[in-house]
């Protein structure tokens, strides 16, 4: 079986794809320091696949370490999730972000040219990003294709679009690079068993866990930031991706890599759009429990839309999101509800 090493594997997004490549046929390794995750993770992704998963426990930061790993699994592809990705956190801390997110990337790319001398190997593994729409800034509209002008509106947005002007010149410099640039618009949701989920320190920064820990009982009520939107109910409209279907946009990714040259990036949404109400009155349906929220102002750096054209990701990859707002919903319920304090309760 050919691994696949992913860097932060034990995050959110991460575990989610480690469970979904290794269905799909190819030994996972996870790399993961847990500054932002929880070791409770692997033994959950035991329960899930049945097998335990490789762990190298350590910081992409350590480039020397890093290099070791990658001539000890050989990987025939890693996914590059490893970094942090508060927007909030970022505005108040840029050089956190700016040393983690872009030192860290740095250091895997170095890394990778080290593995490929030493080891003599023909070419360098493909390499997957986990960049994010946020590299659209606020877009002139709507739905947003791969070739929409790039902006950034905090640290955070600023590092993955340094990151990826930096693959784009390694890939420029050294054509035997193969590199996957996927822009994840909102992941939500949770793997179907419930064991595995999006578990943020602290009050959440996103819609969906917050309205999970309102309805599992965790805060009192959710605070709308804004009803006065140019949308349709006047709240913000976002383009919401089941976990699962991102994990799989990634095992497509890898398939593609590995199979048909050349490199690419593509937007991983649905390619519609849903407000924050509709998000709220799915998830009281789906769950059967109240949410209660209040209005406030708007958050600095919102967006009224934003919501991806998906047409080159399935053109490319041949891949497409399947999973409704309902599903998602009921998902991450399903996470919530069995681990009403997510992994911390051990
Ligand atoms: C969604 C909508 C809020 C919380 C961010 C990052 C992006 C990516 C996904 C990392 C908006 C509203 C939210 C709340 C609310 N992260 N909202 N009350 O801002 O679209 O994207 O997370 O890659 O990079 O920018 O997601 O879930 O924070 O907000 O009303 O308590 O929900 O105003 O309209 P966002 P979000």
């Amino acid at each position: 079986m050919s691994s696949v090493l992913l860097t932060g594997g034990a995050g959110y997004i991460g575990s989610h794809t480690a469970v979904t490549l290794q269905a799909d046929g190819f030994e996972p390794v996870v790399l993961d320091n847990f500054s932002n995750s929880h070791p409770l993770v692997m033994d959950r992704l035991a329960q899930i696949t049945g097998r335990d998963m490789p762990l190298e426990q350590g910081d992409v930061l350590d480039t020397g370490w890093l290099s070791q790993v990658l001539l000890r699994h050989r990987p025939a592809a890693i996914v590059h999730f490893a970094g942090d990705k508060a927007v909030g956190e970022s505005v108040a801390q840029p050089l956190k972000y700016f040393h983690n997110n872009i030192g860290g990337a740095v250091s895997l790319m170095r890394a990778m040219v080290q593995a490929t001398a030493e080891g003599g190997w023909e070419r360098p593994p493909a390499l997957v990003f986990s960049s994010s729409a946020t590299v659209y800034g606020d877009p002139a509209s709507v739905p947003i294709t791969e070739d929409f002008p790039r902006s950034h509106t905090n640290p955070y947005g600023h590092t993955k679009l340094v990151i990826e002007d930096m693959l784009a010149a390694q890939i420029a410099a050294d054509p035997s690079w193969r590199v996957g640039v996927l822009r994840y618009f909102n992941p939500v949701g949770a793997h179907p068993s419930g064991l595995i989920g999006e578990d943020p320190e602290g009050p959440p920064n996103n819609l969906m866990p917050y309205v999970s820990q309102v309805a599992v009982g965790r805060r009192p009520f959710l605070q709308v930031y804004g009803s006065d939107y140019p949308t349709p109910d006047g709240t913000g409209v976002r383009d919401y991706i089941h976990v699962m279907d991102l994990a799989a946009g990634h095992v497509a990714a890898v398939r593609s890599l590995l199979q048909t040259p050349g490199s690419f990036t593509v937007n991983l949404g649905t390619g519609r759009g849903h407000s924050v109400l509709e998000v709220v009155r799915a998830f009281e349906r789906v769950s059967g429990r109240p949410v209660p929220f209040r209005f406030t102002d708007r958050r600095a750096g919102d967006v009224a839309q934003c919501w991806a054209d998906p047409t080159r990701a399935r053109q490319r990859l041949g891949w497409c999101a399947t999973r409704g707002l309902d599903e998602m919903c009921a998902d991450a319920w399903r996470w919530q509800s069995r681990n009403p304090q997510g992994y911390r309760a051990g």
